[in-house]
């Protein structure tokens, strides 16, 4: 695992970006994981600015969307479906019939589930993942005591889970309680994992995941058993890691060949 961490939120977004740029350039018909939620957002800008200025084309890229609500009406500004056409699709460039989102609205979830794990691997596997985390440690919607050898499955939001995302909605009452996602052992399929995460909302998480014990109980530490994951935070989000100086000096002296900024 390489713990970057860095000066700002936008740095992590810029440097995230760069990773991802790198893996899009090497193979233009790569396979992004995508994820919802504020902490990717400065890496879909950063990535939107590379391809306004022609240093980046991601029109051949496919990708797969981490999760999504079940019951929100595909319309709905909310659902995972619109915000990934509005906060990635669009402002990227990507085609559109090339990035699925789980089919949260499907008669047979379980059908939809399974279709979603085989089509990710008709794709021929994740390339990059981007990963967020939340408050209690989950990625994608897999929330604590997740299986790590989970797959895309139907899940409960944790109560906690629908008051953090109640910002996005009218109502609290309005977030759904069920969601489709990914699973932790989806997840650790990807060739290559890239998590962010800013805020002193997210330390106690960052800890827990990347120095904790290995744990259902947070679901981000099942991020130790892959073997390119990437954690890029800001210093406030990496205020609770005991190993600070390792993580800056091994950055710090990363071998030019390694570096993708
Ligand atoms: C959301 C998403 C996750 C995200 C996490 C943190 O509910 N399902 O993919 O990483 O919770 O969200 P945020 O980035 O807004 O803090």
């Amino acid at each position: 695992m390489e713990i970057i961490i860095l000066p700002t939120p936008e740095d992590v977004g810029r440097v995230a970006a760069a990773l991802i740029a790198r893996v899009v350039t090497d193979k233009p018909d790569a396979v992004l994981g995508l994820a919802t939620g504020s902490s990717p957002l400065d890496i879909y800008r950063s990535l939107a600015a590379r391809v306004a200025d022609g240093s980046l084309d991601v029109s051949q890229a496919s990708g797969f969307a981490l999760d999504e609500y079940v019951g929100i009406p595909l319309e709905h500004p909310e659902s995972y479906a619109a915000v990934i056409a509005r906060d990635v699709v669009e402002p990227l460039g990507m085609d559109p019939a090339r990035v699925r989102v789980p089919d949260g609205r499907a008669a047979d979830l379980e059908k939809a589930t399974r279709e979603y794990d085989e089509a990710i691997a008709l794709a021929g596997g994740v390339d990059i993942q981007i990963l967020g985390i939340g408050a209690n440690g989950h990625i994608g919607f897999n929330e604590p005591t997740s299986s790590f050898a989970s797959r895309t499955r139907i899940k409960t939001l944790a109560p906690s889970t629908r008051e953090a995302n109640a910002r996005f909605f009218d109502d609290p009452a309005d977030v759904p309680t069920h969601c489709l996602t990914q699973g932790l052992g989806t997840i650790l399929d990807a060739k290559r994992v890239v998590l962010v995460a800013q805020g002193s909302g997210k330390a106690a998480a960052i800890a827990r995941a990347v120095e904790g014990p290995l744990a259902a109980m947070c679901p981000g530490s099942a991020l130790q058993l892959h073997p390119h994951a990437t954690i890029v935070v800001d210093e406030a989000a990496a205020a609770q890691l005991t190993l600070t100086d390792y993580y800056k000096y091994t950055y710090a002296n990363k071998p030019e060949w390694q570096r993708f900024e």
